[in-house]
């Protein structure tokens, strides 16, 4: 495994509509899924985009309580009315913080790394990180759409 190199704001990658991985090419990235999850860790994220390191394909790593998980094709397929504010960073946005207003639950479709269909449900910090991690997969960042967006 290895630490792989952040893309850091501004960078036209992480502006860019990543595009959906084919479910028979899931395979073909398991090395980038765990150099992913090391590369998160080692940054101690809760999250990473694969557009952060320089792919724009349709993967995100998301810390859960059993550990990092990679979901393909993440896509959200309903969320709850209510939203609430909450302070995030981005490890492409280094001393940048600001808050942002998410769903605070939030039903997710995906398919893991051994590319068999999966859905969760997420509420919360986790609800946040998928929405965060999603948004960079369409080029948003959080500072887009954030307020009293300021310097650590
Ligand atoms: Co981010």
């Amino acid at each position: 495994m290895s630490i792989l190199a952040l893309v850091i704001h501004p960078n036209d990658i992480l502006r860019a509509v990543s595009g959906a991985v084919p479910i028979e090419a899931i395979k073909n990235y398991r090395q980038l899924v765990l150099d992913m999850k090391e590369t998160m860790i080692a940054r101690r994220g809760i999250g990473l985009a694969a557009p952060q390191v320089g792919q724009n394909i349709r993967l995100i790593i998301v810390q859960t309580k059993d550990g990092p998980q990679a979901l393909f094709n993440p896509e959200i397929k309903d969320s709850s009315e209510d939203q609430e504010w909450g302070e995030e960073g981005c490890l492409s946005i280094p001393g940048v913080f600001g808050d942002v207003e998410r769903h605070k639950k939030i039903q997710c479709e995906y398919f893991n790394e051994f590319a068999e269909p999966k859905k969760l449900e997420a509420e919360g910090l986790m609800a946040r990180v998928i929405q965060h991690e999603i948004d960079h997969l369409n080029g948003i960042l959080f500072i887009d759409k954030g307020k009293n967006i300021h310097q650590n």
